[in-house]
C-alpha cells in the first residue's frame, strides 16, 4: 500500500467534496467536520458518477404519518436515481450488501493522501 497525496485541506470546505483522478480511478474526497473520507466515484446501481450527487441527510425510520429527517451532511445521494450512501463507509442506507468502495484517507501537514 502507498499514500497518494491528491489534494490539500484548504481546497475542501466543511460539508463539501472534491473529485480527483488517481491511477485510473475517479475518487470523491469529502470533509465532515475536520475529518476526510474518500469514495469511489461510481454508483453500484447503474454506474453514475456518485460523487457528483449532493451531500445530504435522509428520512429516518418513523411511525406512519410521521416524518423524521436526520443524518444531515453524512450521506451522498446518487444524481441518477437517488440511492443514498454513507460518506464515512460507502455503505448504502438500505442494505449492508450494497455499497461503493471507500478508501482510507491520511492527512499529513494539510496534504490529503489516499491509501491504495
Ligand atoms: S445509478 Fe445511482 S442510483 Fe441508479
Amino acid at each position: 500500500m502507498s499514500i497518494h497525496y491528491v489534494a490539500h485541506t484548504k481546497e475542501i470546505e466543511e460539508g463539501k467534496s472534491k473529485i480527483v483522478e488517481l491511477e485510473g480511478r475517479s475518487i470523491g474526497i469529502y470533509r465532515i467536520g475536520d475529518d476526510y473520507y474518500a469514495l469511489h466515484n461510481r454508483c453500484p446501481h447503474e454506474g453514475a458518477q456518485l460523487c457528483k450527487g449532493p451531500v445530504c441527510g435522509t428520512t429516518m425510520p418513523s411511525n406512519v404519518y410521521e416524518y423524521e429527517f436526520g443524518r444531515k451532511g453524512e450521506l451522498v445521494r446518487c444524481p441518477w436515481h437517488g440511492w443514498e450512501f454513507e460518506i464515512k463507509t460507502g455503505k448504502s442506507v438500505f442494505s449492508d450488501k450494497v455499497r461503493t468502495r471507500s478508501y482510507k484517507v491520511q492527512v499529513d501537514n494539510g496534504k490529503i493522501g489516499i491509501v491504495l
